[in-house]
């Protein structure tokens, strides 16, 4: 995922793509602009996000006519691909603490209810809902056990909650590279500014996590999936340029990067010259006790 993209604001929370330097620490401080949550929107939904999403909903045994409460649902992938599934009859709800991913989710999403909440504190009685998803945000979550809890305490008894995250540094073919790269510029500490994405990839303890939280592991899968970029040159943009990486290189030590990676890289470039970055994630479902 992308390491430092305009989604990323240095340190502050993020709602963007992997290598987001991102640490929430209280709603308030939670906030991005519009023109991000309409960036994410526009190029990294179709870049990686909505890659995701039929697989979350798969997990999750969505069918019609049932209710469905996408949790950090930033502008609403899983949610409209759940309300796909639920038709008609069914109900599905997106939580979001980003007003601004709330706003462009109201305008590309139908048939879903929106709601400004905290995971840590969902606004919805016990047994609400037949499914809980979270796609690609538990890693921001302060209390990840929380989040879980919560979202275990609103499904119905027999409901289904799934978490989906990407898997450790070490398990991504293309971001580990980048990552050892910009480490060798630009100090061994570029490697905690670049991996956000993927302090929730280890899946024994997520799964001790989900344990914790009161539920009962059902399943797991491991996927590959694919993240698509204009070029390597993007990729790299989009993942050191807005994380205090780029602040550690000149622009010489940046530009030696940058021609680096397009030869450590070289084997996940399209005859096209798009990148196609491959991200390795889990999907995880799992049910009150
Ligand atoms: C990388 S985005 C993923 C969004 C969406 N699930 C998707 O797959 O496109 C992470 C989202 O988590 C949301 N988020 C982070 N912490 C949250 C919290 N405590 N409660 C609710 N949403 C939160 C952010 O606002 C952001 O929209």
């Amino acid at each position: 995922m992308p390491t430092t993209t305009p989604m990323a604001h240095r340190g502050d929370a993020t709602a963007g793509p992997p290598s987001y330097n991102a640490r929430m620490s209280t709603p308030e401080t939670f906030e991005i602009p519009l023109e991000t949550a309409e960036l994410y929107e526009t190029k990294f939904v179709p870049a990686l996000f909505a890659d995701w999403a039929p697989h979350v909903v798969e997990m999750g045994d969505v069918t019609a006519g049932q209710s469905v409460l996408d949790v950090a649902c930033g502008t609403g992938i899983v949610a409209r691909t759940a309300a796909a599934r639920v038709g008609p009859q069914g109900r599905v709800v997106g939580v979001d603490l980003n007003p601004a991913m709330l706003t462009v989710a109201d305008r590309v999403c139908r048939d879903v209810e929106l709601r400004r909440a905290d995971v840590a504190d969902l606004p919805f009685d016990a047994d609400t809902f037949d499914a809980a998803l979270c796609q690609m945000a538990l890693m921001f979550f302060p209390d990840r056990q929380r989040a879980i809890g919560e979202m275990g305490r609103v499904v119905k008894p027999d409901g289904t909650v799934v978490v989906m995250v990407p898997s450790r540094l070490d398990a991504q073919p293309a971001y580990r590279l980048l990552v050892e790269l910009a480490a060798h510029h630009a100090g061994p500490e570029a490697v905690a500014m670049l991996s956000a994405y993927w302090v929730c990839g280890d899946l024994d303890e997520l799964c001790q996590t989900v344990r914790s939280a009161g539920l009962e592991v059902l399943s797991t899968r491991t996927r590959m999936g694919t993240a698509r970029f204009d070029s390597i040159d993007e990729f790299v943009a989009v993942e050191v340029e807005s994380t205090p990486v780029r602040e550690r290189l000149t622009d010489g030590e940046y530009d030696t990067l940058r021609r680096e990676a397009h030869d450590v890289l070289a084997g996940f470039t399209a005859p096209d010259g798009t990148a196609q970055i491959p991200i390795e994630g889990h999907l995880l479902a799992a049910r009150p006790r």
